[in-house]
């Protein structure tokens, strides 16, 4: 596969310093003992409180750091929030972009989280945009025109730049598969990803499709890692619950291995 896997760690509203800091240690401690082995890019998004502080203790290992939302706004008056330079002045390299939760509990629609992407390009960051269809839109059919709908408000908006196209993390996450312990089965996944794969292609050729990566989301677990990441087109995984553990989250991370 041309693609490195990826596995990313959304810590969501979890995590004193104190506590973040344990938990980064265990992380980083597990990867010094496999060592060696051919293991996927690992990223840990801790919240906005705790990024430095992860910042330093994994400073000069492989881990990278990101964030779990910013603003799409440049520099100024906007009580709150978060600009991308920000996320990148301390450190981070990726940042989590419209997850199910911004989405509906925050309001965010597909057109702003296209605008939180351009910012989080302007501002040196790679954008992981989450896509993901409710219970009741899969129940009525209609998971593939959501997913549609969701990606299709992305290529507008995408910098001109290949390189920077290529750099591209879509989350896939079926709403009802995050935190509720129900997964989707590798042929759902690999169904969905293979749809917006298509899409991709169709949208930005080949040669562009074939860098992008799309994570799967939602109670993606040690024991169920390895069999979702085997599915072609499921290029890693963003991990909620289970990267609150390192334990559980070096086990996911271990599903990449042969
Ligand atoms: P979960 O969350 O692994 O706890 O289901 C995934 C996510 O929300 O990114």
């Amino acid at each position: 596969m041309s693609r490195r896997g990826l596995v990313a760690g959304n810590w969501k509203m979890n995590g004193l310093t104190g506590a973040a800091d344990t938990l980064v240690g265990g992380i980083l401690k597990g990867l010094e003992q496999r060592k060696g082995k051919n293991i996927c890019e690992v990223l840990v998004c801790p919240p906005f409180t705790a990024i430095q502080a992860v910042g330093k203790k994994i400073a000069g290992s492989a881990v990278k750091l990101g964030g779990q939302n910013m603003s799409e706004h440049k520099p100024g008056a906007h009580t709150g929030e978060i600009t991308g330079q920000m996320l990148t002045d301390i450190g981070c390299t990726y940042v989590i972009l419209g997850h199910s939760e911004r989405r509906s509990m925050y309001g965010e629609d597909s057109q702003l989280v296209a605008r939180k992407m351009v910012a989080a390009y302007r501002d040196g960051l790679t954008p992981i945009v989450c896509i993901g269809e409710t219970l009741q839109e899969r129940e009525s059919g209609k998971t593939l025109d959501v997913i549609r709908d969701q990606v299709s408000a992305i290529f507008p908006n995408l910098p001109a730049d290949e390189a920077k196209r290529q750099q591209l993390v879509l989350a896939y996450e079926p709403v009802w598969a995050i935190g509720t312990g129900k997964t989707a089965t590798p042929e759902q996944a690999q169904e969905v990803h293979a749809f917006i794969r298509k899409m991709l292609v169709d949208q930005l050729g080949n040669d562009t499709a074939s860098k992008v990566r799309i994570l799967y989301g939602g109670s993606v677990k040690p024991d169920n890692a390895a069999i979702i990441f085997s599915k072609p087109d499921v290029d890693g995984g963003l991990i909620g619950g289970a990267a609150l553990k390192a334990e559980d989250f070096l086990g996911i991370i271990d599903g990449f291995q042969g």
